[in-house]
């Protein structure tokens, strides 16, 4: 039996708490030995929850730890790179969420301090971790539907989140089709070469107000030729719409939404169900702890994991090839972004 991983969380916030709880209750192999988050009652009030012996509001009390080997760093985005940097140089294993900066010179940074250091480091897209969407990626890779040939991705949510939040965001191809992204590298296996994308206002024009926008095609041009379409909105009012369809020389394969029940009522004027699992803390909730089981076991077994910097990296240039083409109207290749 291996020995257990010890652990440290950084950043206590929504996704902190959630992946403490599957830590502390959840993965048995993992123990975690403290928390920290700038903001002290969020890491008390997590420690508490999840019997975590040490909460702090100083980062460092975790690296400084030599009983901590992996960090798991789920704070706000714009601490990820530097986190990373920090943690690598103490020689602890990294969990890191999405996405690892906005700035590609930052990121690259980082990931070289990982490749000096030789610590493991996993990136959070979780998606590739749900059990519907690995089932058809690997039908894929099976060969089950011969060549792919084209990709559909829905993927809307329930409603936008607050304006403060969208300001700050990135925008929406970096903060919402970033996981699309992924999840189009992951089906098919290869490399995007160009996007065009046309984005709009249809939710709400505070967001546009904003700076940003709700609702966008996304088309993507992959290396071998299969031809992908990302279809975004802010706003589903029947609830988190999150599908996919990979066509190819063979078949078909799709994964559908995932529904709180089976139970479906039928009567002389319609046929209806429930709606959909509400958000992604509900329908993503076995992907992430899937995703951190890996990770724990990835160090216990000192194995890479599968979700790896460079895997953090593209979806980044996707997203600014994304945003150019939106904003110039015109289908912009991902070497245009690496030029800059
Ligand atoms: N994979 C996913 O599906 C998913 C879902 C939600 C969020 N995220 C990502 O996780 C990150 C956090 O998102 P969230 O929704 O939990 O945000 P949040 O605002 O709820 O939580 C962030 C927490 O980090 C803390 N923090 C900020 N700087 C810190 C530092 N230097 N050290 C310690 N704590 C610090 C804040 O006080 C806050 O409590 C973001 O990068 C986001 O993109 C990923």
């Amino acid at each position: 039996m291996p020995s257990k991983v010890n652990v440290g969380i950084i950043g206590a916030g929504r996704i902190g708490k959630l992946h403490a709880e599957h830590l502390a209750h959840r993965i048995p192999q993992a123990r975690v030995l403290a928390v920290s988050d700038i903001v002290l009652n969020a890491a008390q009030q997590c420690a508490a929850t999840c019997n975590i012996p040490t909460a702090t509001q100083d980062h460092r009390v975790i690296m400084d730890n030599p009983d901590i080997e992996a960090v798991v760093i789920c704070s706000s985005t714009d601490t990820h790179a530097h986190l990373i940097e920090e943690a690598a140089a103490a020689g602890k294993h990294i969990f890191c969420e999405k996405p690892i900066d906005f700035d590609l010179a930052r990121i690259d940074r980082a990931l070289t301090a990982v490749d000096t250091a030789g610590v493991k480091l996993q990136i959070g897209f979780n998606r590739r971790f749900d059990p519907n969407f690995k089932r058809v990626h690997d039908m894929i890779q099976e060969g089950r539907i011969g060549e792919p040939q084209l990709l559909h991705i829905i993927s809307r949510d329930p409603s936008p989140p607050p304006i403060a939040y969208v300001k700050v965001s990135g925008g929406m191809f970096l903060d919402m089709t970033i996981h699309d992204f992924d999840m189009a590298r992951y089906l098919t296996g290869c490399e995007v070469q160009s996007i065009y994308a046309a984005g709009g206002v249809k939710v709400d024009p505070a967001i546009g107000e904003a700076g940003d926008i709700d609702t966008a095609i996304i088309t993507l041009h992959f290396d071998n030729g299969v031809l992908g379409t990302i279809d975004n909105s802010r706003q589903a009012v029947y609830g988190y719409d999150q599908r996919v369809e990979v066509f190819g020389s063979g078949g078909s394969v799709r994964a559908d939404n995932v529904y709180p029940n089976t139970a479906v009522v039928s009567n002389a004027q319609t046929v209806y169900r429930d709606l959909p699992l509400n958000f992604f803390m509900e329908r993503y909730i076995d992907s992430y702890i899937a995703e951190m089981v890996t990770f724990i076991e990835c160090v216990q077994r000192d194995q890479s994991p599968p979700v790896i910097g460079i895997d953090g990296r593209v979806p980044v240039v996707m997203g600014k090839a994304a945003q150019k083409s939106y904003q110039e109207g015109r289908p912009v290749a991902l070497c245009e972004i690496e030029k800059k």
